[in-house]
């Protein structure tokens, strides 16, 4: 039993003796007959999404989202022969992040919010019902360590979570890791010890996710147009922080396709007891989804770089916002979150399936080995530069980024769904 030093969960921990070897080499025939399970092979062939240590500020955020695609994955084909070289890759994945993750306050100081997307296969992992012993080094630590990172993160005068080094910045981009994970870990923390501190907790967690989700609402939403920009400085002084709000100036499509599956995968793991942030959340989304399908660009069904500059020269259809706005309108409307607004639920659907459709015939490429690559995912954009249009339209297109990849793979599962149906 280890007691975690701030959140007081008293984990127990599994030491894992692993030699897990990824699925590499051919792409079989099964594999290719759906689009998520032959990017995800194709993503597995080229040893994606494990983390060296070596391969720069998005690594954690690539790990995560690949174990996070491809258990999406193992959970809608069980019966798969390839799932089993699946999960195994997501063990890989999440050995390669553990050893980088076991100390709180310096995961906390090192590496930003996206950290938390590798919660998730860590508590896979490191579930009750596991064989557990304590130690240095396991999943649960890891897991632990995650959940006390939040603690340690600095935040605003707001109590806003800065997204990592820079002085009173948030990012939407911080959201998909921090959310699902936050309320997640604490749900399955009161299942595992249902005692009064724990519940508390919970609705604790929950109170201040929702707190983050609002606060990067308030500050960078723009009424007329309902979409979100891509951050906001607290403080105000940043060369792009708007006087008023602090908001910056441009609406970049993958920041607010993390903000817009962040709040999907967090309704989907709120507990019952938390039916007033649930109704809170719902109305975001709604409103967040309408904007959404009300900026897709009707030539082509896909979302542009800078989401509400359409057509402005040097913007593009972006391949990652895109695929994550596909799977969250998919997933969205598929859990039910457009119940009271079905002309929103259908116009959603329709979107999102022609949007996938663009993304496979534009920028899902078959190599002549049999693997498929993904195009048009542009790299990293920070606020750490001028935030100019120039500058979000000037970066440069990362050919297979699983950025795009991943997100890909979760809108082909929402896809292949529907067609199941
Ligand atoms: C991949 O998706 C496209 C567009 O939705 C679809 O037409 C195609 O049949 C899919 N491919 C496979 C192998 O399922
Ligand atoms: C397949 O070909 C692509 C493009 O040349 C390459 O990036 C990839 O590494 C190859 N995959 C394998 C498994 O050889
Ligand atoms: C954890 O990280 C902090 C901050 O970097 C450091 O001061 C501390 O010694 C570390 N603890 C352990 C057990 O390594
Ligand atoms: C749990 O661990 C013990 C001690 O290492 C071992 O004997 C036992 O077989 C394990 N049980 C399972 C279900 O893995
Ligand atoms: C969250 O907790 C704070 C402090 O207790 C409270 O002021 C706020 O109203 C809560 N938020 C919601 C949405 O209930
Ligand atoms: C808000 O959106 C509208 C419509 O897209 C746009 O004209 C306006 O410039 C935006 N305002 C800000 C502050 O970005
Ligand atoms: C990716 O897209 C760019 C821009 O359209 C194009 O120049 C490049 O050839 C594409 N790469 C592949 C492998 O298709
Ligand atoms: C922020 O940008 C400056 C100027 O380009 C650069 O020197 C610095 O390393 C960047 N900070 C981080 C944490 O990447």
């Amino acid at each position: 039993m280890r007691v975690s030093t701030q959140s007081n969960l008293a984990a127990v921990t599994l030491a894992f003796a692993l030699s897990v070897t990824s699925a590499a080499g051919e792409i079989t025939d099964a594999a290719r007959s759906k689009n998520s399970t032959w990017m995800a092979s194709s993503i597995m062939s080229r040893s994606q999404g494990i983390m060296t240590g070596k391969g720069g500020s998005s690594e954690l955020l690539q790990a995560g989202i690949t174990q996070r695609a491809l258990t999406a994955l193992a959970a809608q084909y069980p019966d798969d022969a390839f799932t089993s070289d699946v999960k195994a890759y997501v063990l890989s994945s999440a050995c390669s992040v553990s050893p980088f993750l076991q100390n709180a306050s310096y995961d906390a100081l090192s590496y930003p919010l996206d950290r938390l997307s590798n919660g998730h296969a860590l508590l896979d992992y490191s579930a009750p019902t596991d064989n557990m012993t304590s130690g240095p080094g396991s999943f649960a630590g890891a897991a632990v360590a995650l959940r006390d990172s939040i603690d340690y993160n600095r935040r605003n005068d707001e109590g806003g979570l800065w997204y990592f080094t820079y002085p009173q910045w948030s990012y939407l981009d911080g959201m998909y890791s921090l959310a699902p994970f936050y309320v997640r870990y604490h749900v399955e923390a009161e299942t595992a010890y249902p005692i009064p501190a724990w519940k508390q907790a919970t609705l604790a967690a929950v109170n201040d996710t929702y707190h983050q989700i609002d606060l990067l609402w308030s500050h960078t939403r723009n009424a007329s147009s309902g979409l979100l920009a891509h951050g906001y400085d607290a403080s105000r002084t940043a060369v792009w922080a708007d006087p008023d709000t602090g908001a910056s100036p441009h609406v970049w499509g993958r920041s607010l396709g993390w903000y817009a599956m962040a709040l999907v995968d967090t309704l989907e793991v709120l507990p019952d007891s938390a039916s007033e942030y649930r109704d809170l959340i719902l109305e975001k989304w709604n409103s967040l989804a309408s904007a959404v399908v009300k900026a897709v660009d009707p030539t082509t069904g896909g979302w542009w770089q800078i989401l509400d500059e359409p057509g402005r020269e040097g913007n593009y259809i972006e391949s990652s916002g895109s695929a994550m706005f596909a799977y969250a309108l998919l997933k969205g409307t598929r859990l039910g979150y457009f119940a009271t607004n079905a002309d929103l639920a259908s116009t959603a659907v329709d979107a999102a399936i022609r949007g996938h459709e663009y993304l496979t015939d534009t920028f899902v490429v078959r190599e002549t080995n049999g693997t498929l690559g993904y195009n048009g995912t542009v790299s990293v954009c920070s606020l750490n530069s001028t935030a100019t249009y120039e500058y979000y339209v000037g970066q440069p297109i990362n050919y297979n980024s699983v950025l795009g990849s991943a997100a890909y793979i979760l809108a082909s599962l929402e896809v292949e769904r529907l067609a199941a149906l």
